[in-house]
């Protein structure tokens, strides 16, 4: 049997409109897995479904810095075998600058996204027992730092705290929680950092990354790892994917 083999599970992907969760999806399914993909943007989405291997996908638009369409995700999806969370927004905000405002766009969809998302699928017992894998989409920076970068590094920072803590909490179910924290990877989000930024900082970051800038498969990879029955005996780790 390969390890790697997706065949037969079903899996939740957020985020899967774009950029790594896109290609989350895309690469889970040439291993085999049914899709449940969502986010905002419905065209985006479909483009994401039309690349899709094999049947049986489905696509969920929804707004998870929404109560409502949260709730509406976590009843609509059948019991899950995975769930992805790759939902994120790039934000550079300077210390001096950040409000009250800054926080709470950051951490809405950064943060309270995921951790609101996993609590209804968790009430609703949509994660299946003895077989079910979480992963979370960190972030390099909560390691490594870049100026301007408070909000963005401590909603992640938060976020692998709290995956921890679900690892421990689930564990008993069956139930494994591990993040990937990757370093620059080349997704609209990147292009979002230089355009309205700095493409200065942006140079400075990808010069540290002695092999380069990543490309969406390289984060799939791994996820398509911490799916896998290859990482079964793998629970509150982060995977440091930083280009060396
Ligand atoms: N790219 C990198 O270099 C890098 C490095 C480290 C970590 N990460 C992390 O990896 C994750 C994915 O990043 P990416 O590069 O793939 O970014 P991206 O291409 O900009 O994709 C972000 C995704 O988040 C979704 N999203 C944003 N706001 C949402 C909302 N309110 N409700 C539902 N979905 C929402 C977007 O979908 P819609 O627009 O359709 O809503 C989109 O599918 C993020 O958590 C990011 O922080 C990225």
């Amino acid at each position: 049997m390969n390890a790697f083999d997706l065949n037969g599970k079903t899996i939740l992907v957020t985020g899967a409109s774009s950029g790594l969760g896109r290609q989350t999806a895309i690469t889970a399914s040439s291993y085999g897995a049914r899709l449940v993909i969502t986010g905002r943007n419905k065209e985006k989405l479909e483009e994401t479904y039309a690349q899709l291997k094999g049947e049986g996908h489905v696509m969920i638009p929804a707004d998870l810095t929404v109560q409502a369409d949260i709730d509406m995700l976590a009843a609509s999806v059948p019991v899950l075998n995975g769930i992805v969370h790759s939902t994120g927004i790039s934000d550079l905000s300077p210390a001096r600058f950040i409000a009250a405002e800054t926080i709470e766009k950051t951490f809405s969809i950064s943060y309270n996204a995921p951790v609101l998302l996993t609590a209804g699928l968790l009430a609703k017992k949509k994660a299946a027992k003895g077989d079910c894998s979480i992963v979370f989409i960190s972030s390099i920076s909560t390691r490594y730092p870049f100026v301007g970068g408070a909000m963005y590094i401590s909603a992640k920072a938060a976020l692998e705290a709290y995956a921890r803590v679900l690892a421990l909490e689930l564990a008993p179910k069956g139930i494994r929680v591990n993040c990937v924290a990757p370093a620059f990877v080349r997704t609209p989000m990147l292009d979002d950092t230089a355009a309205n930024y700095s493409q200065e900082a942006v140079n400075m970051i990808e010069a540290r990354q002695i092999l380069g800038l990543g490309d969406p498969e390289d984060v799939a990879n791994s996820i398509v790892y911490y799916l896998s029955p290859a990482s079964k005996w793998v629970s509150a780790t982060s995977l440091i994917l930083g280009g060396g």
